[in-house]
């Protein structure tokens, strides 16, 4: 069991909990997941590292409430426990040798991902630009934390309701066509967003990192359920990744194998719904 020392409430769907597991902080590195039950009964789910602190003990996660898990997971409060947090797992990420230049993408959630990334490398002496990318500003994260973890942060939101309208695919095409020479592009968020931003680089030729999320069971390269065809190769992400070159991925086929499981998650989510509604309806009673 871990213990939950801080909760920060992101926006109305995105949740952070800062949790005591010093020795996950201790050997925790950027790109690396956790896989945790809420309790006894609960499903397993991966979750990357959105950072750590290995002076405090602390390893902090970031999630969106989109299923069943989610939403018990966003139940607990300071003071309360999740029952399994297993880690890290996952290789760290590792950039091309050399490297010296690099542009973080982040959508949406994925920005979670994106700051540990950012942060890591800035730290090490990189120049890091970021472009964060929102639906609209409302649901705008972490927008002080990149801001000191890099050289230079664009946010763009779609609905153009803060900083730059459009996709993060449209500044990182025109921060290149602008001249800025990157070693490295790394890209975390959904996978259509991964797609079009490998779809960018590969045109000109800079080499591409996504973090991808596959449905995972056991996280440790037994079950399978992870796998994903990267340059017509089969790879389990839990432990070949979860980084990838973005420009070998097939996004098809992970988007639809990803999908499988929606009418089920939408069944539990709509069961607990109605579990909890009772509860309430018989304590007014
Ligand atoms: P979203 O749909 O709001 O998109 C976020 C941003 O991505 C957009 O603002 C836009 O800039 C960009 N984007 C989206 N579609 C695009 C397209 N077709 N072309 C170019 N850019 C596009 O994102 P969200 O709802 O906050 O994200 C949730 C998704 O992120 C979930 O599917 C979740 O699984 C995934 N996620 C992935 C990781 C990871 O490790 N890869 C981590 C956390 C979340
Ligand atoms: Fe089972 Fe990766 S989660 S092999």
């Amino acid at each position: 069991m871990v213990k939950i020392v801080r909760k920060k409430v992101l926006n109305p769907s995105v949740t952070l909990l800062e949790v005591e597991a010093p020795l996950i902080a201790k050997k925790a590195q950027p790109g690396q997941f956790i896989i945790l039950r809420v309790d006894e009964q609960g499903e397993r789910i991966p979750l990357t590292i959105a950072d750590f602190d290995r002076k405090k003990g602390t390893v902090t996660i970031i999630f969106q409430k989109v299923g069943l898990t989610t939403e018990l997971l966003d139940g607990l409060e300071e003071g309360g426990y999740i029952r399994d947090f297993v880690g890290p797992l996952g290789l760290p990420t590792e950039l091309p040798e050399g490297a010296k230049r690099v542009c973080v993408v982040g959508g949406g959630v994925g920005c979670a991902i994106a700051y540990p990334q950012a942060k890591g490398l800035h730290a090490a002496g990189l120049s890091v630009d970021v472009i964060a990318g929102f639906r609209s500003k409302d649901i705008v994260i972490l927008e002080d934390e990149f801001k000191a973890a890099c050289d230079h942060l664009y946010i763009t939101t779609d609905d153009g309701s803060y900083c730059e309208k459009g996709f993060v695919t449209d500044k990182l095409k025109s921060l290149i066509e602008a001249g800025n020479q990157y070693d490295v592009v790394i890209a975390i968020g959904p996978i259509i967003m991964m797609k079009m931003v490998a779809g960018v680089t590969k045109g000109y030729g800079i080499k591409t990192l996504v973090s991808l999320n596959p449905i995972m069971i056991d996280g440790t390269g037994m079950c399978g359920g992870c796998r994903v065809s990267v340059g017509g190769k089969m790879k389990f992400a839990c432990v070949d990744g979860p980084d990838f070159d973005g420009h070998e991925v097939d996004f098809d086929e992970l988007m639809s194998r990803n999908a499988v499981y929606r009418p089920e998650e939408a069944e539990q989510k709509e069961r607990h719904t109605c579990r909890m509604e009772q509860l309430a309806k018989s304590m007014i009673q």
